[in-house]
């Protein structure tokens, strides 16, 4: 039997992290459910003392999740961030707190104004001993550890293990390294801390130079055998290792690696399209094992091989990471079980009756306008149900007139939060200019739009047409806005109020 990898999912926290990608907690429930489905060993399910609703979010995920796998927290080496993680988790079968502290040069000099690197040990070990009075599970991050001189930073973590610590978790902060450098690190460890031959060693990589799956391999092969990793390698700045690229190479090189994982990777199509449809951070198409095109062939050659024999050209086979496609057709002739049963499928729970109801009509009115109904559309059904329940402001209806050489001019009736219908209307250098405009007119909300990108849900002239909208605040948050429909200056008008929304929310 080889080494079993444990796969740790962030993407509820240091994905979320990545501007514009905040979810809910009713969101972040769904890809709860996404991940058990995986069957991930743990979940970082958010940084509770951060606000009230990642103390929430927490509580209600490790609710979900119940013992099927371990619920973590993150924390600084703070006692009141633990005292609020572990309020948190207290109700979880299997909960972990994840607390750490800086320890390269450049995080205890700016970051910690001057701190020694002895002092910063001493708070970690006395965080890591806090924590462990009140839970069993203690992982402990050396932050930055990749920027960190070899002896600190074995110092740091032989102290944290000392001290009780479970988990050691080897970030590269900053993902500053080359993969065989940080493989050294890792190697490093292994032969000169007491006492790392008892815990875990972890390993959280982020991407600043494309290598963030490098890195992670490189540490599994020098003794790491836990991986933090996100769906779809969301995450801070240019993000995290991808889960469903470590989990298919580590299943690629099983022997040479002495390594597996126990995920369920025909999830990862699903995974994938459902944060991305969540967050409104779109898949690019040459993604490796989730994009569009991971499985497409379109030069003569290669399609001729592929005919001739699948492996000529494909390494991995589509379905063992959900690529196959579902064998129901939707279409407006299809009941109410096979909708449910796929909504099911797709990751999505909900209540028989009225609620039920409210989803087969939308999707009817949608199967209506296009013949068959796809997976992704379902999504972004789903994703829009959800803005639309959670707003402040909905849209009621809008009208255009634009064409050349007339003024794009536009008015839009929105219902406010007092449940009144308001009006306004404006003109503006093109339609969407101008339904922006005159929804800025009645939300009266301070920001700027920053980005703006339409993307067709699926093919054909009847497609959804899918808007992803960022915004910055007056104080330089960002945040996203999405919003599908047929007719794109609809969905732009949605995926507008999406982000104010969103915007308005996080302010009240
Ligand atoms: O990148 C990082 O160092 C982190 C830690 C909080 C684990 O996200
Ligand atoms: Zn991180």
């Amino acid at each position: 039997m080889t080494r079993k990898i444990k796969i740790f999912d962030t993407t509820l926290r240091d994905g979320e992290q990545s501007p514009g990608a905040s979810m809910n907690t009713q969101e972040k429930l769904v890809v709860t459910r996404q991940l058990l489905r995986l069957g991930v060993d743990v979940i970082e399910a958010g940084f509770p003392i951060s606000s009230p609703g990642d103390f929430k979010s927490v509580q209600q995920i490790a609710e979900v999740v119940g013992d099927k796998a371990v619920v973590c927290g993150l924390t600084r080496a703070v006692e009141k961030d633990i005292d609020v993680c572990a309020d948190a988790l207290k109700n979880c079968p299997r909960p972990r707190i994840h607390t750490g502290i800086g320890v390269s040069p450049e995080h205890l000099k700016y970051k910690f104004r001057g701190m020694t690197l002895d002092e910063a040990i001493e708070r970690g070990v006395h965080a890591v001993k806090h924590a462990r009075t009140y839970v069993e599970d203690v992982e402990f991050y050396a932050e930055d550890a990749g920027r960190a001189p070899f002896e600190d930073l074995a110092r740091m973590i032989e102290a944290v293990i000392a001290a009780g610590a479970t988990v050691v978790n080897i970030p590269d902060t900053t993902g500053y390294n080359m993969p065989w450098y940080f493989g050294e690190r890792i190697k490093y460890l292994c032969d000169h801390v007491k006492g790392i031959e008892n815990v875990t060693i972890s390993v959280h990589c982020h991407n600043d130079l494309g290598m963030a799956t490098a890195l992670a391999m490189e540490g599994v092969r020098n003794g790491a055998t836990q991986v933090e990793c996100t769906i779809n390698g969301l995450g801070e700045r240019a993000g995290n290792t991808a889960m469903e690229e470590v989990v298919m190479a580590i299943a690629m090189h099983e022997a040479e690696l002495d390594a597996h994982t126990d995920i369920n990777s025909s999830e990862f199509l699903q995974a994938s399209r459902l944060v991305s449809s969540i967050t409104g951070f779109p898949v690019q198409p040459n993604k490796a094992i989730v994009g569009a095109n991971a499985f497409a062939h379109s030069s003569g050659i290669h399609q001729d091989g592929v005919i001739k024999e699948r492996s000529t050209y494909e390494i991995i086979d589509p379905s063992s990471v959900g690529a196959a496609g579902s064998s129901i057709v939707l279409t407006a002739r299809s009941g109410h079980a096979a909708l449910r049963m796929r909504l099911e499928q797709l990751g999505y729970q909900i209540e028989d009756g009225e609620e039920f109801e409210k989803v087969h009509k939308a999707f009817l009115e949608l199967a209506d306008r296009k013949k068959e109904v796809m997976d992704e559309d379902l999504h972004s059904l789903m994703g829009e149900r959800a803005r639309e329940e959670s707003a402040l402001y909905t849209l009621k209806s809008t009208q255009i007139s634009c064409g050349q050489p007339l003024t794009p001019t536009a008015t839009v009736t929105l219902v406010d939060p007092f449940g009144n219908e308001r009006t306004a209307c404006d003109y503006g250098t093109g339609p969407v200019d101008a339904l922006c405009k005159a929804i800025d007119k009645v939300v009266q909300a301070d920001c700027d739009l920053t980005e703006f990108s339409v993307q067709s849900v699926t093919r054909g002239i009847d497609a959804l047409g899918e808007v992803t909208i960022r915004i910055t605040a007056a104080d330089g948050q960002v945040y996203s806005g999405r919003g599908s429909e047929c007719d794109i200056t609809v969905s732009s008008a949605k995926a507008y109020l999406n982000a104010l929304n969103r915007m308005l929310q996080k302010q009240v």
